[in-house]
């Protein structure tokens, strides 16, 4: 037996074909979809190409409607953020990561969590790479961001020395996504929510050797004053996690209501629910880092403290750390009956502009370009224009 066949998860004679897996994959996206990988260049030469040039002067490219283009440019332009955000963190904590006091900070959280980072690192890789790849197949034109790759790295033990898109050096968290989802008010019917833990100005990466020395045991508790400044930092990183994917579950699920494809419409809930996926573990994640034993780490640098959210000052159910699963809450209609749902789901709370906005009170973006601003924002106002076309 040689090694293929060993890792082959069917005998050979028992896997279909790649024109049978194709025809099923049709009848999901529709029968248009055999004109798949024919941009506009490629119709003129195909008998029926009139049909398409119509389609063209409508304003579509192959069977993608300019809004569809609009929002997989944006998720585009989104995952490759993602992928440079994640990349920093799996440097430094992922399952291959080089940091090793910061990998063992943040396995005080879980014992998994450099596995997670890890994972959740491939996955965000794997969407940048298969919406441009996708949108190319199409004949529109991908999402490149590598010229905005210029803000500085971590000087710790473990990170690449290479220009980064986005800033996790200082962070201002918005980590009201605990409360909000453990609370029956919506935002979309103008509820807002207290922060969990005020993080401002806070790394969620280390910044050098010097203020956290890679190789220092992390105790639980910690105790020291370089293991009590790592776990903050870890523990920040926990909830920024959550604040990301949380962004993705919403955005993902308003992109799909403009979808005009199918195809569209099947990227957006395929990699939508997996942001979804990613936001619920670390939901659980960053409740770690608020529950004993870690509960009431100070960072002896910013003074930024992660209190007991068990303690029963607050009311249990806004704080309680194990409550992970979404609330029913208000959806649709007050007068409807409460439904566990993504929130939140009006564009102006979850789009791609109010996505990009809250990127930059993030401070995700602090030290980019005014053009890079100017790039991102035109992707997402062009994705919200986007509308559904039936
Ligand atoms: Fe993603
Ligand atoms: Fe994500």
């Amino acid at each position: 037996m040689n090694n293929e066949s060993a890792i082959s998860p069917l005998p050979a004679e028992a896997a279909p074909t790649e024109t049978a897996v194709q025809s099923k994959w049709n009848r999901v996206v529709g029968r248009r979809s055999f004109l798949k990988g024919v941009g506009l260049a490629g119709a003129a030469v195909l008998p029926g190409s009139g049909l398409l040039a119509s389609q063209a002067m409508a304003g579509t490219v192959g069977k993608l409607t300019e809004g569809d283009i609009a929002i997989l440019r944006f998720l585009a332009a989104v995952e490759l953020i993602e992928s440079d955000l994640w990349q920093q963190y799996n440097e430094l904590g992922g399952v291959n990561g080089g940091n090793p006091s910061y990998m063992a900070a943040l396995s005080n959280l879980d014992g998994d969590m450099s596995q997670y980072i890890n994972d959740n690192t491939e996955d965000e890789i794997s969407h940048a790479a298969f919406l441009n790849e996708f949108l190319q197949s199409k004949g529109a034109k991908p999402v490149d961001l590598d010229v905005f790759r210029t803000l500085p790295s971590s000087r710790a033990t473990g990170a690449q020395q290479i220009g980064r898109l986005t800033n996790l050096l200082s962070l201002d968290v918005d980590t009201s996504y605990y409360t909000r989802y453990r609370s029956a008010q919506s935002p979309d019917f103008g509820a807002s929510f207290p922060q969990a833990v005020t993080i401002t100005n806070e790394p969620a990466i280390p910044l050098n050797d010097k203020d956290t020395p890679p190789n220092t045991e992390q105790p639980n508790p910690p105790v020291t004053r370089d293991a009590r400044r790592m776990q903050a930092i870890a523990n920040t990183a926990g909830f920024h996690f959550g604040y990301i994917e949380q962004g993705g579950s919403s955005l993902y699920g308003i992109m799909a209501l403009k979808a005009s494809s199918l195809e569209a419409l099947l990227i957006a809930v395929s990699i939508g629910g997996v942001e979804t996926n990613h936001f619920s573990l670390w939901h659980d994640k960053a409740g770690n880092a608020v529950a004993e034993p870690l509960a009431g780490v100070v960072d002896p640098v910013t003074k930024l403290k992660f209190p007991n959210l068990n303690g029963k000052q607050f009311p249990a159910e806004v704080f309680q750390t194990n409550l992970i699963l979404p609330e029913p809450t208000q959806f649709i209609s007050k007068e409807l009956p409460a439904c566990s749902v993504v929130r939140p789901m009006l564009d102006e709370n979850g789009g791609a502009v109010a996505t990009i906005d809250s990127f930059a009170a993030d401070q995700l973006f602090k030290g980019q370009s005014e053009q890079f601003f100017n790039k991102v924002m035109e992707l997402a106002k062009a994705a919200d224009a986007a509308k559904r076309q039936v």
